[in-house]
């Protein structure tokens, strides 16, 4: 089908302005030479423009955390997508597990952020994922539904192919708990069946579906080899270009 496997680093809250230069500019270096893989870093908002700057020429593509979904106006310590756009932001993740458990995010601010990234060119990498709890009492797959038709609600057909989905289980997020290549594909196969379902059969085969949930040099290879996986969204190892660029190098372990 051919699918463009897509490996993004999730920098959360971490690293000043000079360690993300530091990081990216050693990062350069490490991929250099990889083909047929995208990559993309996504720094906290104060070092997106100089991590910019630094990326200007190279491949590797800059993502924001999270965005809102006003242009402008009175809304204190938002940062809107136009804003995003002029530091040289490609890709915005939206819907982090994160920002749903730890400052309100819910399907329809998610779906909000989701129009006001792509009103303005913006491409989404839309999160979602059960936490122990849902799994547990076997609520993975209606979560995972809701939440997917809840961001992508009102969206046309025209939106989808700038749409990449990163199903990431809670449980397997910054804990060294990573979810069996079995375990992780069975989301993104549903998610696939879903879309075909409810949408259509060409955003069902052409969206790109990340894993995310401590991956590692050591178990992407396993990961990647599932039909249903794309790629990953990486935290704690996309923090040290020699982590990173090992999984970005999937294909030559
Ligand atoms: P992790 O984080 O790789 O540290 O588990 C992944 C994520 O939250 O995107």
């Amino acid at each position: 089908m051919g699918r463009l496997p897509f490996i993004a680093g999730n920098w959360k809250l971490n690293k000043t302005v000079e360690e993300a230069v530091d990081l990216v500019r050693q990062l350069k270096a490490s991929i250099s030479g990889v083909k047929d893989v995208e990559v993309a870093v996504a720094p906290s908002f104060t070092a997106l423009y100089a991590v910019y700057k630094e990326l200007e020429g190279s491949s590797i593509h800059l993502a924001a955390q999270n965005l809102f979904w006003e242009e402008k106006g009175a809304y204190t310590g938002e940062v809107s997508p136009l804003m995003l756009k002029e530091v040289g932001c490609q890709y915005v993740i939206i819907g982090h597990s994160e920002r749903r458990q730890f400052f309100g995010e819910t399907d329809e601010t998610v779906n909000r952020r989701m129009k006001a990234a792509l009103g303005q060119g913006l491409k989404p990498i839309f999160c979602m994922g059960e936490t122990l709890k849902e799994r547990e009492e076997g609520n993975t797959f209606s979560l995972i539904e809701r939440q997917l038709k809840g961001g992508l609600r009102d969206l046309g057909e025209m939106e989808f192919k700038s749409i990449v989905i990163a199903y990431e289980p809670v449980w397997a997020i910054g804990t060294g708990k990573t979810a069996t290549p079995q375990q992780a594909e069975e989301v993104p196969r549903f998610i696939r069946e879903r879309l075909e379902r409810v949408y259509s059969r060409q955003f069902a085969e052409e969206v790109r579906i990340q894993y995310g949930g401590s991956v590692t040099p050591e178990n992407i290879k396993g990961l990647m080899s599932q039909t249903n996986i794309d790629g990953a969204l990486v935290g704690g190892a996309s923090l040290k270009s020699e982590t990173f660029s090992k999984i970005v190098r999937f294909k030559e372990m």
